[in-house]
């Protein structure tokens, strides 16, 4: 990682989240809520066309970083999805998939274009595990909410398919039942190895942090899966921010 500076943002962690906050705001396009309201429990106006969409794709860790970053998609979390054991757990999670769930604004990014990411950023051939993850837990799964969903997912399916050629794709598509979320040290995992970001963020209370966009795509920016474009865009600031370092107080 390119910054260091640990302590460097504290007294203006504030003003650091703002002018981080404008610049993801800018490259995106995106009107994110502010800060209280990310809190409310009851979703602002503008917020009311947003769609879920939920995916297993291996490690959800992983998972949640791929999508975080990308333009449209508002928040994210992990969790638990498509087997029968009640409250899963991370070391007891049963035969439940570990899955992301997507919260994004279908006019800024398609349903189709959210399977796009699914099948180019995982192998939906490999059995029993994806990369160096072994087990069950981390099978390839789209979990889809009515008709037009399943349908979508279906085509894009024979279309990885046509791609494997000779290779089959297990990706299995089963209609969501219950999402658990995961525990909170689960969530924003990327971005919690990160105890500058967070900082820069203003230490938000879980509850929060599990809420907000910043969050969101910063958690995609410290796995360096956000676009290019933007990685490089929040590299910039970040470096800029961690360089000037902060005024000293020296004397009285
Ligand atoms: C499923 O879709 C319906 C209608 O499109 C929506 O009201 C509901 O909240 C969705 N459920 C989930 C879990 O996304």
């Amino acid at each position: 990682m390119a910054f260091s500076k640990k302590n460097a943002c504290v007294p203006r962690y504030l003003i650091c989240a703002v002018v981080i906050g404008l610049i993801v705001n800018k490259a995106l396009g995106i009107r994110n809520p502010d800060r209280s309201s990310e809190s409310n429990k009851d979703l602002p106006d503008q917020e009311h066309h947003l769609k879920i969409a939920v995916f297993a794709m291996g490690s959800f860790w992983r998972s949640e970083a791929v999508f975080g970053c990308l333009p449209g998609v508002i928040r994210s979390r992990v969790g638990y999805a498509g087997g029968s054991k009640r409250n899963p757990e991370y070391r007891n999670l049963g035969d439940h998939a570990e899955a992301v769930q997507i919260e994004y604004d279908p006019r800024l990014i398609s349903y189709e274009e959210l399977l796009n990411v699914f099948w180019s950023s995982h192998d939906p051939r490999q059995v029993f595990g994806q990369g160096p993850d072994v087990g069950n837990q981390y099978r390839s799964v789209i979990f889809t909410n009515g008709t037009e969903e399943s349908r979508l997912a279906s085509i894009s399916k024979e279309n990885e398919q046509t791609r494997s050629r000779s290779s089959i794709v297990t990706t299995h598509i089963q209609e969501l039942g219950v999402f658990y979320p995961a525990e909170p040290e689960h969530q924003k995992f990327e971005l919690k190895q990160n105890p500058l970001l967070l900082q820069l963020i203003g230490n938000l209370p879980e509850e929060e942090l599990q809420r907000s966009s910043m969050a969101t795509k910063l958690n995609g920016y410290v796995a360096e899966l956000c676009p290019p474009k933007l990685q490089k865009q929040i590299d910039a600031k970040i470096n800029e921010i961690t360089k000037k370092g902060w005024p000293l107080l020296r004397e009285f």
